[in-house]
């Protein structure tokens, strides 16, 4: 299958500029997932290979969709089912946004990387609430939703837990967890979230949402991860993961794109790198957590993997599950199929799966 796209699609695909491709392939997506018969067909090839339980779900495989790739839960049931152990939607704000202005998506093909500054272009949390409620309802699920969570462009970093808050309230019917997406490059100040002063407010206020949610629901508590950037120092990185565990945090996403500058026809671009460039720093970053809370703390490592190698050294570093953007764009639609396959065969991984649980 992934012959027929690298041989068929891809050139096509590859003659386009990147955005256009990627509105092309959602639209095709978003019609499948209409489709009965596109998912029975896949469905037939199942997604249930390795499962893993971490921080109190259970996934049928280690791969995810990394955020991202369906802003707006357009498509989730679909990807599910090309064989995604579980599905990343967002990031996704309280209200519509455009995003930065174009062009805003590069490719690098011979490192199988890209470059993007879309901003959190989607369509604001009311309409992936209706998304979700009606394409991928809970009860009729294959595989986990998490559902990561931004602050908007306009919103001061003084008042982004309020961004954080209306997103949770919003789509916390429809969520199996959430990301906090603190990391990303294209947002101004964003990155500042990190720091403990605005990090620990924000912990705590999610924290306190969350527990007010199961109470009020008599279910039990969502699970909240954080989404970290790779270019983080040690230090840093330690006082993230310090605060993460004083605050009830679940697992912690790692990572998201590397600041970036590229020339392109004269022109200078800054954006976050993906893909094959990138998995040197998030191997490292996903290293140091693992050996700082001794493997005990759920990492879902992404950036850079694009064949079983890149996956192996990931959950060998301490990762539970892997999640992947770039490579689907390189490899094709059936990378987590391809991949999960290629695991099995190994003889290091665990075939009665994996039990991470936080601490
Ligand atoms: C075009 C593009 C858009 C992305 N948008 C988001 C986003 O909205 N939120 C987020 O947390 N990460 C976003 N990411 C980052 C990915 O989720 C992932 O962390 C990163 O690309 C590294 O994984 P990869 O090398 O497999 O692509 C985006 C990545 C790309 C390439």
């Amino acid at each position: 299958m992934g012959f027929l796209y690298k041989s068929l699609i891809k050139p096509v695909f590859f003659q386009m500029d990147p955005e256009t491709a990627h509105s092309i392939a959602v639209f095709v997506l978003r019609h499948m997932d209409n489709s009965k018969l596109a998912k029975s067909f896949l469905g037939l090839f199942g997604n249930n290979y390795s499962p893993v339980s971490a921080f109190g779900l259970e996934f049928p495989n280690p791969v995810g969709l990394a955020a991202g790739f369906d802003k707006n839960g357009q498509f989730p049931s679909i990807i599910s089912k090309l064989g995604f152990g579980h599905v990343e939607i967002g990031t996704v704000t309280p209200k519509p946004q455009p995003g930065n202005p174009g062009p805003r998506l590069f490719r690098i093909p011979q490192e199988e990387s890209l470059v993007n500054s879309l901003g959190f272009n989607n369509l604001g949390a009311d309409a992936m609430l209706l998304n979700i409620k009606k394409s991928y309802p809970k009860g009729k699920r294959s595989s986990p939703l998490g559902i990561n969570i931004g602050k908007a462009k306009s919103t001061n970093i003084e008042n982004a837990i309020q961004d954080y808050e209306y997103s949770f309230k919003t789509l916390a019917p429809v969520a199996d967890y959430f990301t906090l997406n603190i990391s990303s490059p294209n947002t101004k100040n964003l990155r500042q979230l990190q720091k403990k002063e605005h990090l620990k407010p924000l912990l705590q206020k999610l924290n306190f949402l969350k527990k007010e949610w199961s109470l009020k629901t008599k279910s039990s508590p969502i699970p909240l991860l954080i989404k970290i950037s790779p270019d983080e120092s040690y230090n840093e990185l330690e006082s993230i993961v310090e605060n993460a565990v004083e605050n009830d945090i679940s697992g912690i996403i790692a990572t998201n794109t590397t600041k970036y500058s590229l020339s392109k026809n004269q022109h200078q671009f800054s954006g976050g790198l993906s893909g094959r460039k990138l998995e040197k720093k998030s191997v490292e970053t996903i290293k140091f957590i693992s050996k700082l809370t001794n493997g005990m703390f759920p990492i879902i490592g992404v950036g850079g993997v694009s064949d079983v190698d890149s996956m192996q050294r990931k959950l060998d570093l301490g990762a539970c599950m892997v999640q992947l953007y770039t490579s689907l764009i390189y490899e094709g639609p059936f990378m987590a199929r391809k991949l999960i396959s290629e695991l099995k065969n190994r003889n290091s991984w665990n075939p009665n799966g994996t039990n991470i649980s936080s601490f």
